[in-house]
């Protein structure tokens, strides 16, 4: 969305204001700031500029929660600013949310063997490659090296209707840079470093010594819901 300023991005997400509306929420607090709704902002970065006190709550259009329009606006800038926007409260998501995964390769082929749990059909495997690199804007530490550990990733999904279904996402995913992130990973504490971002993957085959392998009954489904999170439905997908 370039060449839209911020405010406008934000803008386009809520809803026109109706009479009823125009009443201030008066006993309502903006959770971004933690101050009332009917006061100014609590937000003291950089002015944001323009915003009139009587515009200065806006309500998203989809899910109706309300926020002062300059802690919106501070929020999308905090963010990678891809145009679209997420209720901090519901998550609803406005527009196409986009990630920060570095550049990379994601593959898969099917292979002959069945997963434990899934013993009638065969398995897909996910060969995802990330080389480290050095971080752009959009990282936590714009200009400094990230490492990348453990590359290639293999990962597993069974080869049935479902487990399709969940490779046709994971693409969109992967396209949007939604499945992986640059950060602090929480098994080994290393700063800068590739992270798994919201979407669990299976990357044991035959056992399931750390918890990320199967049997897993519940996984596609899970998977499914991390996916919706992420604004990645079964719909979305097929105007992808
Ligand atoms: N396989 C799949 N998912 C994992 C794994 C794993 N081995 N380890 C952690 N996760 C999940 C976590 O449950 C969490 O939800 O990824 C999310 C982020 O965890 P981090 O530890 O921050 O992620 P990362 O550092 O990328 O993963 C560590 O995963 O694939 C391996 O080689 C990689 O050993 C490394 C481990
Ligand atoms: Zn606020």
């Amino acid at each position: 969305r370039k060449g839209r300023t911020p405010e406008e991005v934000v803008r386009r997400y809520l809803q026109k204001r109706s009479l009823l509306f125009s009443l201030p929420p008066v006993l309502q607090d903006c959770t971004i700031c933690m101050e009332a709704l009917a006061g100014p902002s609590g937000y003291k970065g950089p002015g944001v500029g323009g915003i009139s006190r009587a515009e200065s709550v806006g309500r998203l259009s989809q899910c109706g929660h309300q926020y002062h329009l300059q802690c919106l606006v501070a929020m999308y800038n905090n963010g990678n600013k891809d145009g679209s926007l997420q209720c901090p409260t519901c998550k609803t998501i406005y527009g196409v949310k986009t990630g920060n995964q570095p550049p990379g390769k994601m593959e898969y082929h099917v292979i002959p063997h069945s997963l434990p749990g899934h013993p009638d059909c065969k398995t897909i495997r996910i060969i995802y490659n990330i080389p480290p690199g050095i971080q752009g804007p959009e990282h936590p530490n714009p200009g400094k090296p990230f490492t990348a550990r453990g590359f290639p990733r293999h990962c597993y999904l069974p080869d049935s209707e479902k487990g399709r279904l969940v490779l046709k996402l994971l693409l969109v995913a992967w396209d949007r840079r939604l499945i992986f992130s640059v950060g602090t990973s929480s098994t080994t504490g290393e700063t800068d470093t590739v992270i798994w971002n919201e979407v669990h993957h299976k990357t044991e085959f035959g056992s399931n010594l750390t918890g990320h392998g199967y049997p897993d009954s519940g996984h596609l489904d899970n998977v499914l819901e991390e996916l919706r999170a992420q604004g990645i439905a079964e719909e979305d997908c097929l105007r992808d």
